[in-house]
């Protein structure tokens, strides 16, 4: 049924219809003292998510976009960088790294764990002339729903010295990410996530520490560039046409949020996916991270029941009850569904999800006892 769709995808996540009200306004100038007063309420509000004092920075770009932002402005050739790879994008720092010239080491793990931080720690521990200058990790793994244990292995890597860069793309807003507290270097993200707004926006903050190493930088971004988007920040302002409408939204959005209060949206993500982890068990299909202390409140992995296809269960839930859910990615494509539990949710959702994918399963055959994965969504959420 048009405009019923709901994207239970791991972004871009659903709207409020606030958000897409303020977005469909008309444009105003970047340079206006009306833009500009929008902009410093949003700085601020942004600090108050990051949870730091460091100015954040708004791209415009995607995810991506944010991370090149990251690295471009730190590496320089032949800088040796440890990539802590988890999945897919926890390998796009990696290659991004690569790309600018940097001696990339990995630490991976299967899809499906997290990093031990013990192993961290020998590694670093085994660095003793210092060599590597920056860590690059993910805090939650969209590609296969594992979150990291940030804090802890922040501080390993605060202990050695290096710059720590953090994806916290599926992390900010939905999982507890405290930047200054546990003393994140870099932390970047993207806004069609835990942001409640559409795609479009990416941001950044970094702390003192990665400064000087940015001011080593022979050759930093241009688009991108720390220092301006720094001068620029502190004048209210931006350095290029910025996309005004996206951050008109994101100025009502993060109203909303802090209303809402940061710890009580953080425990409604952490509600919502341990309902949906154990309707999941209940209707007997296997989660991917079993492990639930490594099992993300944003994104739940699920492997399809033997003889039904992952390409059946989403079209029947998209065709019958306008539910869109992801593919794996890569190796785990047709292996694996992932169902986002990120941003704009509430537990009516919830809900309806599992119901219409009981019936989805039911229709296409699977045996189970039917209303199993409701009662316990049920249990987990009132
Ligand atoms: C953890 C993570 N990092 C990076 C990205 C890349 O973001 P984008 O697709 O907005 O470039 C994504 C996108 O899904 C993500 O989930």
């Amino acid at each position: 049924m048009k405009d019923k769709s709901f994207l239970m995808i791991p972004g871009p996540t659903p709207v409020p219809e606030s958000v897409l009200l303020a977005m469909a306004q008309h444009p105003i100038g970047h340079r206006s003292s009306e833009f500009s007063a929008i902009l410093e309420e949003t700085y601020a509000d942004l600090k108050w998510l990051f949870q730091t004092k460091n100015d954040v920075f708004i791209y415009t770009s995607s995810g991506t976009g944010a991370m090149e932002a990251a690295l471009s402005n730190l590496i320089n050739e032949g800088d040796k960088v440890l990539s802590l790879v988890i999945g897919n994008f926890g390998n796009r720092w990696a290659k991004i790294a690569t790309s600018l010239g940097a001696d990339v080491e990995k630490i991976e793990v299967c899809a499906g764990q997290a990093i031990d931080a013990d192993v961290l720690k020998q590694r670093l521990d085994a660095d003793t002339d210092k060599e590597i200058k920056i860590v690059t990790l993910t805090h939650n793994e969209t590609s296969t729903g594992v979150t990291n244990p940030l804090k802890e292995l922040i501080a390993i890597i605060k202990e050695h010295g290096a710059v720590s860069v953090v994806d916290g793309v599926t992390s900010i807003g939905a999982i507890e990410c405290k930047m200054d507290e546990w003393g994140i270097d870099v932390l970047i993200s993207g806004s069609q996530k835990g942001f409640m707004i559409p795609p479009g926006l990416a941001f950044l903050a970094a702390s003192e520490k990665a400064f000087k190493l940015h001011e080593q930088c022979k050759h930093p971004s241009f688009y991108f560039d720390w220092s301006a988007y720094r001068k620029s920040v502190r004048a209210n302002s931006t350095p290029y046409t910025p996309a005004v409408n996206l951050i008109v939204a994101l100025n009502e959005a993060l109203k909303t949020m802090k209303k809402d209060g940061l710890d009580n949206i953080l425990k409604r993500h952490a509600r919502h996916a341990k309902a949906l982890r154990a309707a999941i068990k209940a209707i007997g299909l296997q989660l991917m991270v079993e492990d639930d202390s490594i099992a993300s409140n944003a994104i739940t992995s699920v492997y399809p029941p033997a003889g039904i296809t992952v390409p059946d269960i989403r079209s029947t839930l998209k065709k019958d009850f306008d539910i869109v859910v992801a593919n794996g990615q890569n190796d785990l494509k047709d292996k694996i569904f992932r169902m986002g539990t990120l941003g704009f949710v509430c537990d009516r959702d919830i809900l309806a999800a599992v119901g219409s994918l009981e019936a989805a399963l039911y229709k296409l055959g699977y045996k189970f006892q039917l209303g199993a994965g409701v009662k316990a969504a049920i249990e987990n959420l009132v």
